[in-house]
């Protein structure tokens, strides 16, 4: 499809679901389904991890479109590791790729690139490659985005836990706040709305302390096939939920003032 076609179709998408406010301010995507999408294709898994890497420009530049602020992109979870050999080091492989291709256009549109999980784990050139697209983008004023590589919820409560004993914070001082501010997400908000391809219903330990009232969306879609479409349809499922933090109906609390 021509380029221009598929902008002013963003564009008519944006204003219609603009109408149905309110859009989420955090999106956070369990991109699942690259294996499947391969195997339905007859093709090795990793032609489906490649399919699925391409995909992210096209999401990213929807989700700006959409002036989401936040978007953090689940890539490879500290349990990936289980994976075939292989099957890891094509996935580090084309991590390293996506950082060269897609660095400077990233830059260009003012995102700023975070990363979530550990980054000793990774192979040295790996880990400098991360590092220069972090300073890169690091003072740029656009969409925060943050890429969940290897990322387990559970090692990151850990870390936290560890640090703020060595920092030596008193326990009474250790509210729900200090601790979120030692968690790889200091400083970004929890995320509204979850969203997962491949259709599976979990989390697979993405995000487990800062999804605790996060609307959650799962879709049958695999993650390379996600496009516009798919993402207008989370987003108008998004607008039809009713967020209540465990109080009460919106309208009961204005009648109350
Ligand atoms: C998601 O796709 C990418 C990673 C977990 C690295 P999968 O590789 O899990 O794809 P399926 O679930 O096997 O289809
Ligand atoms: C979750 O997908 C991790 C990522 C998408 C990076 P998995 O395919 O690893 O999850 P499970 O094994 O089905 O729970
Ligand atoms: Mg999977």
């Amino acid at each position: 499809m021509q380029r221009w076609w598929v902008v002013a179709g963003l564009r008519a998408a944006v204003s219609s679901v603009k109408k149905i406010f309110p859009l989420p301010k955090h999106v956070a995507i369990i991109m699942d389904g690259n294996g499947r999408w391969a195997e339905k294709r007859g093709l090795p898994r990793l032609i489906g991890h490649r399919a699925g890497t391409d995909n992210v420009r096209r999401v990213v530049e929807c989700f700006d479109a959409y002036q989401v602020k936040y978007l953090t992109l689940y890539a490879f979870s500290t349990e990936n590791w289980r994976r075939p050999g292989e099957e890891v080091d094509g996935l580090l492989r084309i991590l390293a790729e996506m950082i060269d291709r897609e660095t400077r256009e990233l830059h260009r549109r003012g995102a700023k690139l975070r990363h979530l999980g550990r980054i000793d784990g990774l192979p040295p050139l790996l880990q400098d490659k991360v590092q220069e697209a972090l300073e890169m983008t690091k003072n740029n004023p656009g969409m925060v985005l943050n890429i969940a590589f290897d990322y387990g919820g559970r090692a990151e409560i850990l870390e936290a836990v560890r640090r703020i004993i060595q920092d030596g914070i008193p326990s009474e001082e250790i509210t729900e706040s200090v601790f979120s501010s030692y968690l790889y997400t200091a400083d970004v908000p929890e995320p509204d709305l979850v969203i997962r391809t491949g259709g599976e219903i979990r989390l697979s330990n993405f995000l487990i302390w800062q999804t605790a009232y996060s609307e959650f969306y799962s879709t049958s879609t695999l993650w390379p096939d996600f496009g516009e479409k798919e993402i207008e349809e989370a987003l108008v499922a998004y607008s039809q939920r009713e967020r209540r933090f465990g109080g009460l109906k919106a309208e009961g609390e204005a009648r109350e003032g």
